[in-house]
């Protein structure tokens, strides 16, 4: 495909980056802007096309950039709006776009907002938030609870009123049935995109409306050892209010070039996730069940094959692995030093039909850190442990190199580096052609070269047996198939006929073990893999 054709955000591979984790320049043990832009061309390299960075707007840290204290400033930890001018630049100059995370269901409690409506009830911004009054006995308004834990509602003496909090008590939700609120949000839309953001990656979106009578939930069914789980989450999320408004978002985006937004849904199954995507809604939605999909072929496949179907042709799915609130892949799955396993989830990430996803250093295979108690920092993590261990785990330095905190920073970073840094990091793996970094970089260039693999459309074929996961993709003047082994032993998978022409195996991976066609069979080495082409 020219690149002059390519829509960035369909075509391309989107790459995550947490900030305070990537790249520390100032030596203060937390990553920065300059540090990002540091990284650039080794991005350019690794073949993305988009860089979504977690929030980088001023915040308490209480959620770690997801409790923002200002939405139209850069967080001085993270440096300058100079700053990030110059990432936006010196990203564009190398065909990167820039996705912003955008936090708007709640702020921090230090938002000059928040802090404004605490002041009184005839403050002009109390209705900002979602104060109520307690229940006759001065109990919570309702029974909502908190994802992070405990009742949702805080009490404040001065006021007599308690204020909702769907996330940590320093996460107050706002009241988007303000039309001020909603207007001050378009508002933060519009600030970043006239900057030239390409982007945004819309936080816990269809949770911004609430039903407006504070209706209790119902109960449940089934066991669930927390409360918030033994509700039935009809009130105080995915309220109809929400198409309008992404709508209106979507209006603001198309006035602008290119432009694109993803939603995170929250507490919704992919079928309701999609009602949201659309040519008059959001470009994309996130859908987890790939992400927590166990490990094997049918349940893989089952996530793709209903993933796709609800999007069919007039919508493009994404798939994500790795994020910043989840175990890394590696170590969810138990990945082999080796990496055998993580090649085959990454042959099956870039060439499924939709924008893959990936999360810094998922392409060098980085594992989750293990803390002790006294090293927790997520909220998460801090109330739950040892059941939870939160979401510390797969925030952990980026492995640049074998000095010292492993090239991310000169000194002690934020939050320990993983043990295994000096085998497993950039520098190492640049100079060996057999690397997983170099895996990502061949596999990501295949798909930008192939029409089938970046637009293509994606028949799954019935399960040959539990280990092999296939499926063709095909575009016009292109037709490939993905054989996928996800067992621990050898395969050997029968190659469909073809009427005229034959498959030619276009990529088998870097590492010396390889599957192979003989006469009409593909046979794969245990967890192995082959993207064929059929050829005339
Ligand atoms: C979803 C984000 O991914 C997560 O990291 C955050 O804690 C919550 N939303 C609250 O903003």
């Amino acid at each position: 495909m020219t690149d002059s054709k390519r829509l960035w955000w369909k075509d391309g591979v989107i790459y995550q980056i947490y900030p305070r984790s990537f790249q520390d320049t100032n030596n203060d043990g937390i990553g920065d802007l300059p540090g990002i832009i540091s990284r650039l061309d080794y991005l350019q390299q690794l073949g993305i096309d988009g860089i979504w960075l977690s929030p980088i707007n001023p915040s308490p840290d209480r959620d770690f950039g997801y409790d923002v204290a200002d939405y139209n400033a850069i967080d001085p930890k993270y440096g300058t709006m100079a700053d990030f001018e110059e990432l936006l630049d010196q990203a564009h100059k190398r065909k990167l776009h820039i996705i912003l995370d955008l936090v708007l269901n709640h702020t921090s409690d230090q938002h000059p907002w928040f802090i404004e409506s605490k002041k009184s009830k005839d403050n002009p911004y109390h209705d900002w938030y979602m104060w109520r009054d307690p229940k006759p006995d001065g109990s919570q308004p309702n029974n909502w609870e908190s994802l992070f834990g405990g009742g949702g509602w805080v009490y404040d003496r001065q006021l007599n009123q308690y204020y909702f909090h769907m996330f940590a008590p320093q996460q107050p939700d706002l009241n988007w049935r303000n039309p001020a609120v909603r207007a001050a949000m378009l508002d933060v839309f519009r600030f970043w995109l006239d900057k030239g953001v390409d982007g945004f990656r819309l936080d816990v979106f269809n949770e911004y409306y609430k039903h407006p009578d504070y209706l209790d939930l119902p109960k449940r069914k089934g066991f669930y050892p927390r409360k918030f789980e033994q509700l039935e989450h009809i009130y105080d999320v995915s309220q109809p209010e929400m198409y309008p408004l992404v709508r209106d978002i979507r209006k603001i985006l198309d006035s602008y070039p290119d432009r694109y937004v993803v939603g995170e849904t929250y507490l919704a199954d992919p079928a309701h996730a999609r009602t949201y995507i659309g040519s008059d809604r959001l470009h994309a939605g996130f859908d987890f069940r790939y992400l927590h999909s166990k490990w094997g072929a049918a349940s893989f496949g089952r996530a793709i094959q209903y993933w796709d179907a609800l999007h069919g042709e007039e919508a493009w799915p994404n798939y994500v692995l790795n994020n910043h609130d989840t175990v890394r892949s590696t170590t969810r799955y138990k990945a082999d030093e080796a990496d055998k396993k993580t090649r085959l989830l990454a042959a099956m990430h870039f060439t499924v039909r939709g924008t893959p996803y990936m999360y810094y250093g998922e392409e060098i295979g980085m594992r989750d850190i293990t803390l002790l108690p006294t090293e927790l920092q997520d909220p998460v993590g801090k109330r739950y442990w040892p059941f939870n261990k939160g979401r510390d785990g797969c925030r952990s330095p980026m492995q640049w190199d074998a000095s010292a905190f492993a090239g991310f920073s000169a000194r002690k970073p934020w939050i320990k580096v993983h043990p295994n840094y000096p085998k497993r990091n950039v520098a190492a793996q640049v100079e060996d052609p057999a690397s997983l970094l170099n895996f990502y970089r061949e596999l990501i260039a295949l798909r930008r070269a192939s029409p089938a693999l970046s637009r293509g459309k994606i028949d799954l074929l019935p399960l040959y047996n539990q280990n092999l996961l296939v499926y063709q993709r095909a575009a016009k003047h292109e037709k490939l198939l993905v054989v996928l082994n996800f067992g621990s032993k050898p395969e050997q998978y029968p190659l469909p006929i073809l009427e005229n022409g034959r498959w030619g195996l276009i990529f088998a991976g870097n590492l010396p073990e390889k599957s192979q066609i003989n006469g009409a069979t593909l046979h794969l080495p245990a967890f192995g893999f082959g993207i064929l082409k059929k050829q005339v």
